[in-house]
């Protein structure tokens, strides 16, 4: 349904009577639901298939909203708050007792985002509700970035799919946490050199970021020790220059697949899927988990992938094909 304001009254009246929404948000969709009310929160696990020990973003349409869900607001997330939001960034703090521990699979803690888009904060603002929102996929899958992406996964499961249109930023937020000394745990378009130049001081990166968790080993994140942004493809990640990965793409088994940036494809000896311009990272992260979801319509069993160029800016968008990847790489 598109996001009128008769759908926003609609999605209002689920939410208050515990029922399930997808909505957009300006990273990807969200599969919402009243974050103080356990049996919704509940459902959500369920409807995505999630594993029970990875917790929730809580979403705000108004700072006012952020107080009750913590025990207090240190300066520091009022200076990233400030600075971010509303926008992609999602902020880790101690959690209040109104938090009920299903939202946040048990942990001390609460993440809190304010997101930057209409309809997100029409229906938050409409129903006084904070929600619990994790990405509107079935656990594994790319996250969704279009109402379409949503009811391929969700159709028949949830009661409402609100259509906000594509999302303008493509990959989930970044997020800090500020539970002790500032760390970035989940990279995304707010990057790691804005966050420590708003808060005057390094934020640490999650070592958890570059490497797959050892066996037994316990995550920061919870979410970070899934293989997310999955296609069902087996996908290799791929560095270098473009003469040397198309030469890679040449010897390659013949059912395989490219990932390449535009233009790109009509130089490649196999079919490709584009996913944004090469040195274009917002077009990168805008264009990522359709391409994935495309190569899985495709029909795709091997992925060879085009890796962004390293920085602060792709930091985000490499995180999600390194585990896209099963963080194999191949470095040309
Ligand atoms: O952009 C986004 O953040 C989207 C939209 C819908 O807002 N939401 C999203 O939610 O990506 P989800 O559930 O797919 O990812 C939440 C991530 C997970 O990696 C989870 O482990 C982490 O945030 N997380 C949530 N609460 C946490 C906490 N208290 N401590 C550490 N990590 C936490
Ligand atoms: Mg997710």
């Amino acid at each position: 349904m598109p996001c009128g304001d008769a759908a926003v009254a609609a999605a209002a009246r689920l939410l208050k009577a515990g029922k399930l929404v997808a909505l957009p948000t300006e990273t990807v969709y969200g599969l919402a639901a009243d974050a103080s009310n356990p049996e919704a929160v509940r459902r959500i696990f369920e409807v995505k298939g999630r594993p029970q020990d990875n917790p929730l973003i809580v979403h705000i349409a108004a700072l006012d909203m952020w107080e009750p869900l913590v025990r207090f607001l240190p300066e520091r997330a009022l200076r990233l708050a400030k600075a971010f939001w509303p926008g992609p960034l999602t902020v880790i703090l101690p959690k209040s007792d109104n938090v009920p521990d299903v939202t946040t699979a048990g942990l001390d803690s609460v993440a809190v985002r304010m997101p930057d888009h209409a309809c997100a904060r029409a229906v938050i603002a409409a129903c006084g509700l904070p929600l619990a929102a994790p990405s509107a996929n079935l656990s594994g899958s790319p996250s969704p970035t279009s109402a379409r992406h949503c009811l391929d996964d969700l159709s028949g499961k949830v009661p409402l799919i609100l259509d906000g249109g594509p999302c303008a930023v493509g990959i989930e937020s970044t997020v800090v946490s500020l539970v002790g000394a500032p760390v970035l745990l989940r990279p995304g378009a707010v990057t790691a050199g804005q966050l420590s130049e708003a808060l005057g001081e390094q934020v640490a990166l999650s070592e958890a970021l570059t490497r797959p968790l050892a066996q037994g080993e316990r995550p920061t994140s919870p979410g970070m020790k899934y293989r997310h942004y999955a296609p069902k493809a087996k996908v290799i990640l791929v560095e270098g220059p473009l003469a040397d990965y198309l030469k890679l793409l040449r010897r390659a088994p013949a059912d395989a697949f490219g990932l390449v940036f535009f233009g790109e494809e009509q130089l490649a000896e196999r079919p490709c899927v584009v996913y944004g311009a090469a040195h274009d990272p917002k077009s990168q992260a805008r264009g990522l988990f359709a391409a994935l979801r495309r190569l899985d319509e495709l029909g795709a069993r091997v992925v060879y992938a085009r890796s962004p160029d390293p920085g602060d800016e792709t930091m985000g968008i490499y995180n999600r094909m390194l585990r896209a990847a099963a963080f194999e790489v191949i470095v040309l």
